[in-house]
């Protein structure tokens, strides 16, 4: 059974989610506290496994209470209940939170957020993944400037010129931004000198993948050294990035999709950063016995920690709230056959495209290439014939 305390300031509200959520007792444990003070003490007695707080509460607000939850019950996942206003507080909570949702919460909302973190839970049912991420304290909350641009992009008297501001006001990220957008990555013909230029020539979608992917890669710059080479991480990210995108438009996907390639591919192995941070001298070990990141560090992460770099980051993005395609595409990045579709997705373009620019950085030649592939999976979602196609688009 799934358990999830919620915890709001006013009864009417505690009432209203105690109603609303009636149809789903059969499935989840629910407990209500009334204050932050409150919660702490049911955490200390008994086990849960998300919290779903308001911040705006006398006493001790959510910034604080999710603060000591993340301390001292790390293996909680939390999410905040945020009011419009963007205030001090709200921004705050950005730093502890898993997810926000927008109060007042829709039911169907909060359902969603807690059903996502059930399905995660299960996904790393095994023991030995659930112990060895339980052992993975605290992972990062949310960069709040992306959670300020999802907002935006979400409000619907928002606009994309709007997020654009607000990236603008951070120097750092409108820097990196226009250098990667001016790169030859994105082979755009005219160079760009604004991000008001830059969202509309790439759309609201690329933008949000390049603003969370630059404040993840940024917040690790500078961190312990494990063996890791941050740079090339983030080339190669961003390179499997666009070719997932150009194998997406190449098989005809929908725009959004193409779109949600860009994003996994951006951040599929983000559970490397996460990992080589927290662990960094068992880390070390691991990229010492490896002549790249991905020759096979599945297993020798496994080894190592009982867990891959994959389903660390597959469960941090899940837990951060980003739709489930991302979800699952970096979850399964190196294990896709364990995914009952038989479609050509997202989860497949990110697959083929990390691939191939791996075989690229190490020089692999084809038939190389493609003993690294699983070739049941390729024949499932039918597209064996295209791969050398593909990586001559790649080394254009
Ligand atoms: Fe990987
Ligand atoms: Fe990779």
């Amino acid at each position: 059974m799934f358990n999830a305390l919620f915890v709001d300031d006013e009864i009417n509200v505690l009432n209203g989610l105690k109603r609303s959520l009636r149809t789903m007792k059969d499935n989840w444990n629910m407990q209500f506290a009334n204050s932050g003070e409150e919660a702490i003490a049911m955490l200390e007695d008994n086990h849960f496994d998300a919290i779903v707080s308001d911040i705006r509460m006398p006493g001790m607000d959510g910034v604080e209470l999710l603060s000591r939850v993340q301390k001292n019950f790390p293996g909680v996942i939390r999410i905040a209940l945020s009011g419009h206003a963007e205030t001090e507080l709200e921004l705050e909570c950005a730093r502890v939170a898993h997810q926000f949702l927008a109060k007042p919460a829709e039911v169907e909302q909060i359902q969603t957020a807690i059903n996502r973190s059930v399905t995660l839970r299960s996904i790393l049912s095994d023991k030995t993944l659930q112990s060895a991420l339980g052992s993975v304290v605290a992972l990062p909350s949310i960069p709040g400037l992306y959670q300020r641009v999802l907002k935006e992009a979400a409000d619907p008297e928002g606009s994309i010129m709007n997020v654009a501001d607000i990236i603008s006001e951070d120097l750092a990220m409108s820097t990196k931004i226009l250098q990667l957008v001016n790169s030859a990555f994105f082979g755009l013909s005219s160079h760009v000198d604004t991000v008001k230029q830059a969202t509309g020539l790439l759309g609201l979608e690329i933008i949000k993948s390049l603003v969370l992917s630059q404040k993840i890669f940024s917040a690790y710059e500078g961190l312990k050294s494990s063996g890791l080479n941050l740079e090339r991480l983030m080339q190669h990210s961003t390179k499997t990035a666009l070719l997932a995108r150009s194998i997406a438009q190449f098989e005809e996907l929908p725009a959004r999709q193409c779109d949600q390639a860009v994003m996994a591919g951006m951040l599929h192995d983000v559970g490397v950063l996460v990992l080589a941070n927290l662990y960094p001298e068992r880390y070390a070990k691991v990229s010492a016995n490896l002549d790249s990141i991905e020759a096979g560090p599945g297993m020798a992460e496994i080894e190592e920690f009982g867990v891959s770099h994959a389903h660390v980051g597959g469960y941090l993005l899940g837990i951060w709230g980003l739709p489930d395609v991302i979800v699952e595409s970096v979850c399964f990045h190196h294990s896709p056959g364990l995914v009952a579709d038989n479609n050509f997705s997202v989860l497949g373009c990110v697959y083929i495209a990390n691939n191939i620019i791996n075989a690229c950085e190490l020089d692999l030649n084809d038939d190389q290439l493609m003993e690294q592939l699983d070739s049941d999976y390729l024949e499932r979602i039918a597209c064996k014939s295209n791969i050398s196609d593909w990586r001559r688009m790649a080394e254009e």
